[in-house]
């Protein structure tokens, strides 16, 4: 949710703002801009209203910017509608600062007035132009003084990148709730949301903590805290590739990440299971602590709650102990039941949400241990939980995730079967049939790619569909819901995904001659119960698509107008299998209808706002 990139070094600014934010230009695509420091040409701003390449044109195309310092930023519109005046970066009255920033001042308005009241004219809607007016206002001679000033009257989450005329060799970085990522280059130094804007400049990176403050040139590097102490920081080595990070061929970076899941799964599975055993080195976690919990609580929001839901059925399941799966952005305000003896499974492919971190402090503080499963080292969400499992996927850049997804069901199972196995709720053989089953997985999953041209036809016949139900009992409900989520947010179709046998208890009056349902039957125990619902919908007129395990498919063929086939498997390990066909028919769907499907509209990757 918006993207900021910075540079201070001896080579021209622009290009390397440029590269950065089309590396984060996922975090929001309603503008860009950049603010670059030249000996000749003092401050010189350039932004506008747009994706990347308007700005991209625009500097290219005349708007000539110089200096080897400068700020960028990529925006997901919050205050302020999307326009150029309301593009970062954001000037302060008389052009001294420059201001890039992720996240939201809350108190904004109250400082507007304060600063209007003082005769200070503002030119956006932004709450963002409040920061680069305060900074003005207290700015005497001394950069960080005004800054510590400034940070002590706003309220909210940010991570800012300032840029002051007056100090032309230098910039300055803050951050509270908001991703920020200090690099260290040649000669140079670096900022940014996210370190796919670095790796190609650097791998050596810090993460600014809460309420600190950075000053950076190009040779030097100083982190302070909010006092202006200075901070010791612990530098870490990045090893994504850049080529992680690029298309590689693919027309879009969804089809690369979905085609990427065989590698990811392994990558994330296999250094886990030894002789046939998973081995979770990482968990601190004992058997004692583990025997002692009462409950565990999954967090997650979007698609990352919908493992949570796919979880909830594994879990219980396995550890024979209650799970509650609770959407982020609901958790904090629903007075949870939380003590010593709950376990908080936080789920989140970016570390960042800013619902799921939330949430996740606040479970911290009603006494519960905090287990995270996330994507990005060094994220906030990793770096405050107890125990922290990495997905193993690389950088996911489409918007809508696809191998996080994967990998972190991968890491439901191998947390289920290790825990299962700590507190002794499995048996040796059921133990040994999922852990075989589960290093099958990849091979199974190239087989469903190879097979993509068949799931791409079912997206040429039911494309222009108007509105589509995904139907499932248990986890063929949750991947129900995966797959709905996939299908609306890149090809704006209306989808809902429903529990089949909810379905008559309401929703049936909405499916009509025409109405597409996707019936997920994968899981054999309620394949029957499941086509039951299917018949009932088949009658009053519905398109059906089924997807279902190929020791079922011939049962299934007879109901439905066209079936998926994926392998046999265990049936705990089904949503691994079923969700691929799910997410390739989103993708196919939203090609043939001509949708921009990395940057859906009114979307951005890591939702850093509440
Ligand atoms: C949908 C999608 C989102 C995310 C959600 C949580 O395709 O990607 O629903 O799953 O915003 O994000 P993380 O996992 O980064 O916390």
């Amino acid at each position: 949710m918006c993207g900021i990139v910075g540079f201070v070094g001896r080579e021209e600014a622009a290009p390397i703002l440029l590269d950065g934010l089309s590396r984060l230009e996922y975090r929001g695509y309603d503008s860009a801009g950049i603010a670059v420091y030249g000996e000749a040409e003092g401050l010189q701003v350039v932004k506008a209203k747009g994706r990347l390449q308007v700005l991209n044109d625009l500097v290219q195309g005349g708007k000539t910017v110089h200096g080897t310092l400068g700020l960028g930023h990529t925006r997901w519109a919050t205050h302020g509608e999307p326009s150029d005046v309301n593009s970062h970066p954001q000037v302060s009255e008389n052009g001294r600062f420059a201001v890039v920033h992720n996240g939201i001042i809350e108190n904004y308005v109250e400082l507007r007035e304060f600063l209007q009241s003082e005769g200070v004219r503002f030119v956006s809607q932004t709450d963002t132009e409040v920061v680069a007016q305060l900074l003005e206002y207290y700015y005497d001679g001394d950069i960080l003084d005004a800054v510590v000033k400034m940070l002590g009257r706003i309220q909210g989450a940010y991570a800012l990148g300032i840029v002051c005329a007056d100090c032309p060799d230098r910039l300055i970085a803050a951050r509270k709730d908001s991703p920020l990522i200090l690099g260290y280059g040649d000669g140079a130094h670096y900022l940014a949301s996210d370190v796919t804007a670095l790796i190609k400049y650097t791998r050596e990176v810090c993460y600014l903590d809460d309420g600190e403050i950075a000053e950076l040139t190009a040779d030097h590097l100083w982190v302070y805290d909010a006092y202006l102490r200075p901070v010791e920081k612990e530098r870490h080595h990045v090893d994504w590739e850049i080529s992680a990070a690029e298309k590689g061929g693919y027309e879009h970076f969804m089809a690369k990440e979905i085609m990427e899941q065989p590698k990811a799964f392994r990558d994330t599975i296999f250094p886990r299971i030894q002789q046939g055993r998973v081995v979770l080195d990482d968990l601190q976690i004992g058997r004692e602590e583990l025997e002692g919990l009462d409950k565990l609580y999954i967090i997650a929001c979007g698609s990352s709650y919908h493992v949570g839901v796919a979880a909830k059925y594994t879990l219980e399941r396995l550890l024979r102990k209650p799970v509650e799966v609770t959407l982020a952005s609901e958790f904090r305000y629903c007075e949870p039941i939380v003590t010593e003896r709950t376990m908080a499974l936080v789920i989140s492919q970016s570390g960042e949400t800013i619902d799921t971190l939330a949430a996740m402090r606040e479970a911290k503080r009603l006494g519960a241990r905090v287990l995270s499963i996330v994507n990005v080292v060094g994220s906030t969400i990793a770096r405050e939980s107890d125990d922290v499992l990495y997905t193993w996927a690389g950088p996911e850049i489409a918007v809508a995730t696809t191998k996080a997804y994967s990998t972190q069901l991968a890491l439901i199972y191998l947390i289920g079967l290790y825990f299962a196995d700590l507190l002794g709720t499995i048996s040796r053989e059921e133990y040994g049939r999922i852990v075989d089953e589960l290093l099958l997985i990849p091979t199974k999953l190239e087989q469903i790619l190879e097979n993509r041209k068949d799931i791409q036809y079912f997206a040429s016949i039911y494309f222009n569909h108007p509105s589509v139900f995904f139907i499932g009992r248990n986890i063929d409900y949750a991947v129900g819901l995966e797959g709905s989520l996939k299908l609306k947010e890149i090809s704006y179709i209306h989808s809902e995904a429903y529990a089949a046998g909810e379905l008559k208890h309401g929703t049936i009056s909405l499916i009509e001659p025409g109405t597409l349902v996707v019936a997920l039957a994968g899981y054999s125990q309620l394949f029957e119960k499941t086509m039951s619902n299917v018949v009932e919908v088949k009658s009053r007129g519905a398109d059906v698509l089924g997807l279902t395990v190929a020791s079922k498919a011939e049962d299934m063929a007879k109901t439905t107008d066209h079936t998926i086939v994926i392998p046999d498997t265990h049936p705990m390990l089904l949503p691994s299998l079923e969700v691929v066909p799910m997410q390739l028919f989103a993708y196919y769907v939203a090609l043939q209808r001509g949708c921009d499907i990395d940057k859906p509209r009114n979307l951005a990757k890591s939702v850093t706002v509440e």
